[in-house]
């Protein structure tokens, strides 16, 4: 029988991309949206890619109780990926009220309906930001979490440690799967799906390629006196479609009960650290661009490094990254192109 995955914020950059994944995978998708922070593009473009006209889309608030209730009344669902949040670091400092709200509120509601519906199987999209700066490189899932240092990485937190205690009281109900992401980055080989920043990106590869576009006049490189091989920040990017793979060993991880422990813990990335330099340069080689970039004062809040460890998911769930860095700024660039038309 085929299994059924609901995956709310379905419509989004990552969301859309797992929605692919899974398809391609033989599962059934229910895609749910509030459109906050999207629009229909990419779940146009999902379409597209998997040649199938009848996902069924559902526009709702998932902090709405009674709407992701009737959800769960409405399809036979065995799991869940719960996307749906707001990410912007810096907007949570200024709308903290805002990001706890929205990112709480609508985990709760996916975890009392999955109580109220007998159970199910729960993955949460969390984050490296988790770790911090952290005192030992490459991060293992046993290295410690942090205080977060922003409204937005403190919502990671609080949800991981919701399913984890809900998870736990549900006597094997509810199995519960956290995901930490590293620097998700790329778009669909496809070109039909990608990242749609609104307004100015804050994430570098968005930045990157409108630049490269014509959209900005020049990328800031946020500090060149860290202490790193070559000043520039290190981080663990990777490619979201790998990503998006991640997903779907772990929701067959869960429904095929194979999981070791109720509630497990993946860092999602490569265990590669690029340096902000390397990947403009990596950029610039691949496309074949001139990048305009300068170097500037560092931005507040940003760690110095990091990467993953990312054994356990290798070893445990089968799972490894894939695709080379190029291949994925080959892959963002072309996606860049496919928004101008070009
Ligand atoms: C990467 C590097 C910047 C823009 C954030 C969130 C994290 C996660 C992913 C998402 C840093 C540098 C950037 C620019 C630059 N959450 N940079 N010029 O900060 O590692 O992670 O996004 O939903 O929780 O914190 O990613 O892409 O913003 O930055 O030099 O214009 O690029 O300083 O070193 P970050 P990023």
């Amino acid at each position: 029988m085929k299994k059924t995955v609901l995956v709310s914020g379905g419509a989004g950059f990552i969301g859309s991309h797992v929605t692919v994944e899974l398809i391609e995978a033989g599962y059934d998708v229910v895609v749910a949206d509030n459109f906050s922070n999207c629009d229909t593009t990419c779940f146009e473009g999902v379409k597209k890619i998997t040649g199938r006209e009848d996902i069924p889309l559902v526009k709702m608030d998932f902090c709405d109780a009674a709407a992701v209730d009737k959800l769960f009344d409405g399809y036979p669902i065995d799991a869940v990926i719960h996307f749906a949040a707001y990410k912007a670091v810096g907007e949570s400092v200024a709308k903290p009220v805002m990001y706890y709200k929205n990112n709480l509120q609508s985990f709760l509601n996916v975890l009392e309906a999955a109580e109220k519906h007998g159970g199910c199987n729960v993955l949460f999209s969390s984050s490296a930001t988790v770790y911090g700066e952290p005192d030992e490189l490459p991060v293992t899932e046993k290295s410690p979490r942090q205080p977060a240092t922003s409204p937005y990485g403190n919502t990671k937190q609080i949800c991981e440690d919701i399913l984890s205690d809900t998870v736990k009281a549900s006597s094997g109900a509810i199995k519960g799967i956290a995901l930490r992401y590293f620097n998700p980055i790329g778009a669909h080989p496809s070109a039909l799906i990608g990242e749609l920043p609104r307004g100015v990106p804050n994430n570098l590869v968005p930045f990157i390629t409108q630049t490269a576009i014509g959209k900005r006049e020049c990328l800031s490189i946020f500090g060149n006196d860290y202490p790193t091989p070559d000043g520039t920040c290190q981080r663990d990017y990777i490619d979201i479609v790998d990503l998006a793979k991640a997903h779907v060993y772990a929701v067959t991880r869960m429904v095929e009960g194979k999981m070791k422990k109720d509630y497990e813990i993946f860092n999602i990335g490569t265990g590669r650290p690029v340096s902000v330099l390397e990947l403009v340069n990596a950029f610039e080689k691949v496309n074949g661009i001139k990048l305009n970039y300068k170097f500037a004062p560092r931005r507040e809040g940003d760690v110095t490094a990091i990467w993953a460890d990312p054994t356990l998911a290798n070893e445990e769930m089968g799972w490894k990254a894939g695709r080379s860095v190029e291949e994925t700024l080959a892959a963002a660039w072309a996606w860049e192109r496919h928004l101008a038309g070009k």
